[in-house]
């Protein structure tokens, strides 16, 4: 399963999943033409579903529906989330109404994913939840300061996942950077391909086990210090 899923990262996991043979269950919040698209090819393993994670409503109405499709997850990839206007310095105007929807979205929007989706998760053979965070979470790694909102949103995440690895042993479940990627939210002066990205998410997301769990990895596998 796959949050934010109709683009950028989330869109180039999902058609990396369904090349690999696996069913996607894929979550978008309105436009889902990119989906709909990837229809014809992945008919019978492809199975699309609005969710807005900032809503709880959404998300526990979702859930009810992805459980008359299915009785497990074996992975939640929760991966949607948001910039917010650039909260650059305490010195200037801060929006604290959008950061508290950054936070809404990246930090309670996957844990509350998470809450309902953790039935099906147990019955799922692999076990694992990904958390698309990102290094700029990272405190030790902060050496430029600026974009409070979103900063403090991934740190939050990466605590939620912590917590989740302690209360829950026997799921693994890690937040991950893509590195910087050319998406909306990357811009266009990014690195790294969305399929560069991808590629070496799947590829690392299939060799994490329990003794990963509540790590904050590269897309690599090499952990960053929190
Ligand atoms: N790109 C980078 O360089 C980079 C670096 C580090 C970390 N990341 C992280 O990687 C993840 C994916 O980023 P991206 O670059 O692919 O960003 P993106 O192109 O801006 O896509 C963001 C996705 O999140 C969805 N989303 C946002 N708010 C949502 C909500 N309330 N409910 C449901 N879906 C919501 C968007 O849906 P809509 O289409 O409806 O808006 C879209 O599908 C994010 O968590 C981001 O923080 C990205």
């Amino acid at each position: 399963m796959i949050t934010g899923a109709n683009r950028g990262i989330g869109l180039g996991l999902t058609k990396s999943y369904l090349q690999l043979g696996h069913t996607v269950i894929a979550t978008y919040r309105k436009d889902k033409e990119s989906l709909d698209a990837l229809k014809s090819d992945f008919s019978n393993t492809l199975f699309t579903f609005p969710m807005d994670i900032q809503h709880e409503d959404s998300v526990k109405s979702t859930f009810k529906d992805i459980s008359q499709k299915t009785g497990q997850i074996d992975l939640l990839i929760n991966n949607a989330g948001r910039y917010g206007s650039n909260q650059a310095s305490v010195k200037s105007t801060m929006d604290f109404t959008d950061m508290l929807v950054t936070y809404q979205t990246n930090t309670l929007g996957p844990l509350l994913v998470t809450k309902y989706a953790l039935s099906l998760i147990e019955k799922g053979a692999d076990k694992k939840i990904v958390h698309i965070s990102s290094k700029v979470g990272s405190i030790a790694d902060n050496g430029m300061g600026g974009a409070y909102g979103y900063r403090a949103s991934k740190c939050a995440l990466n605590m939620i996942n912590k917590n989740l690895s302690l209360e829950l042993p026997h799921i693994t479940t890690v937040v991950m950077h893509p590195g910087w990627v050319q998406t909306d939210m990357g811009g266009a002066n990014a690195p790294i391909t969305i399929e560069e990205s991808v590629n070496a998410l799947v590829q690392t997301i299939d060799r994490f086990a329990t003794n990963d769990s509540g790590g904050f990895f590269e897309r690599t596998g090499e952990p960053i210090p929190f």
